[in-house]
C-alpha cells in the first residue's frame, strides 16, 4: 500500500534539502563532494552484487526469528531468502554510500546492528579490512545464510554473533572502543533511543553513527529529532534513508540536510 506519509516527508526533505552548494563547513563539503556524490563504480561492488543477485533468486526457506520492530510488508514467519533479499537489505546505492564513508573514515572497530543476509556487513568489510568488525543478528537462521556469504568472498575479519541487540551489544560495548555503528535493525524510537545512550559514553571525537531508517514512523523521526539535539553530538548529517552522526569537537553544532 502505498505510504502517503513517507512520500510527503520525502518531498519535504528533496525541497528543503542542499546539495554541496550552500554547505560552509569545509568538513560537510569535502565528505559531499568526495564521498556522498562519488557514483564512480568501485571493483569492491562487483562480488558483493553478485551475492545479491543469487540471493534474490534463492527459493531456501528460512524460520523468522524477528526481534525487531518487524516488517511494514509480510509478517510472516517462514520466508524465502529471495524475499527477505528483495525487502530487507539496503539497496546498491545505499550499501555503497555506507561503503565510501568507511573508506573514507578508516575506522578500527566497526559494530552493525543487523546483518540479515551479510550484504551490507561484506560492504563494510570491504571498505577497510583490515578492521575489526562485529555484526549483530538475532535470526539465527538469517545469520547462517549470512555465514556462508562471509565465506564466499574470504571475509574472515567478520565475527558474526548471533543474539539480541539488547544483551549482545552492551557486551560488545563493554568490551571495546567503536569508531563506526551502523544501526540498521529494531526501529522503533525507544530501542534507538536506548542504543544511542550505551554508544554515547563511549563515543569520542572519531565516533561516527549511521541511523538507518530515520523516517521509518513518526517514532523514527521523534527519536532522530533528540538524538540530533543531544549535547554532544556536533555534526549531523540528515540523507533522508540514512542520518550520520558526529562527536567532532572542532566542528560547530550543525544540522545539515543533504539530497541523496
Ligand atoms: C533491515 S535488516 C538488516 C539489513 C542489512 N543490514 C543489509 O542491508 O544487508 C534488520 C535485521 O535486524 C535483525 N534484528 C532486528 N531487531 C533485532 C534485535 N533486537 N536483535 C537482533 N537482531 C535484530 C532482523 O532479524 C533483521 O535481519
Amino acid at each position: 500500500m502505498f505510504n502517503w506519509k513517507f512520500a510527503s516527508n520525502y518531498l519535504k526533505h528533496y525541497l528543503t534539502a542542499k546539495s554541496r552548494h550552500g554547505v560552509h563547513s569545509p568538513f560537510v563539503y569535502q565528505l559531499i563532494d568526495s564521498v556522498i556524490y562519488d557514483f564512480s563504480a568501485k571493483g569492491d561492488y562487483l562480488p558483493i552484487e553478485q551475492i545479491r543477485q543469487q540471493l534474490l533468486q534463492s527459493k531456501t526457506k528460512v524460520t523468522i526469528i524477528d526481534l525487531g520492530a518487524g516488517s511494514h510488508i509480510n509478517k510472516n514467519r517462514v520466508k524465502e531468502v529471495r524475499e527477505i533479499a528483495k525487502n530487507a537489505l539496503k539497496t546498491p546505492r545505499m550499501a555503497q554510500l555506507i561503503y565510501r564513508l568507511v573508506a573514507h573514515l578508516q575506522p578500527k572497530n566497526l559494530i552493525e546492528l543487523g546483518t540479515c543476509l551479510g550484504v551490507t556487513s561484506l560492504y563494510l568489510h570491504k571498505a577497510n579490512p583490515s578492521a575489526q568488525l562485529i555484526t549483530i543478528e538475532g535470526c539465527p537462521e538469517i545469520a547462517a545464510v549470512a555465514t556462508k556469504n562471509f565465506e564466499m568472498l574470504d571475509a574472515e575479519n567478520i565475527q558474526l554473533l548471533t543474539g539480541n541487540f539488547d544483551t549482545v551489544l552492551p557486551e560488545v560495548l563493554a568490551k571495546q572502543q567503536t569508531e563506526f555503528i551502523f544501526i540498521d535493525g529494531n526501529h522503533t524510537e525507544e530501542a534507538t533511543l536506548r542504543y544511542f545512550n550505551w554508544i554515547l559514553p563511549k563515543a569520542y571525537d572519531k565516533t561516527v553513527i549511521v541511523f538507518d531508517d530515520i523516517y521509518w514512523s513518526e517514532g523514527m523521526k521523534s527519536a532522530w529529532k533528540k538524538i540530533k539535539q543531544h549535547p554532544k553530538v556536533t555534526i549531523t548529517i540528515d540523507l533522508f534513508w540514512i542520518g550520520l552522526v558526529f562527536f567532532k569537537k572542532d566542528q560547530v553544532k550543525e544540522d545539515f540536510k543533504v539530497r541523496f
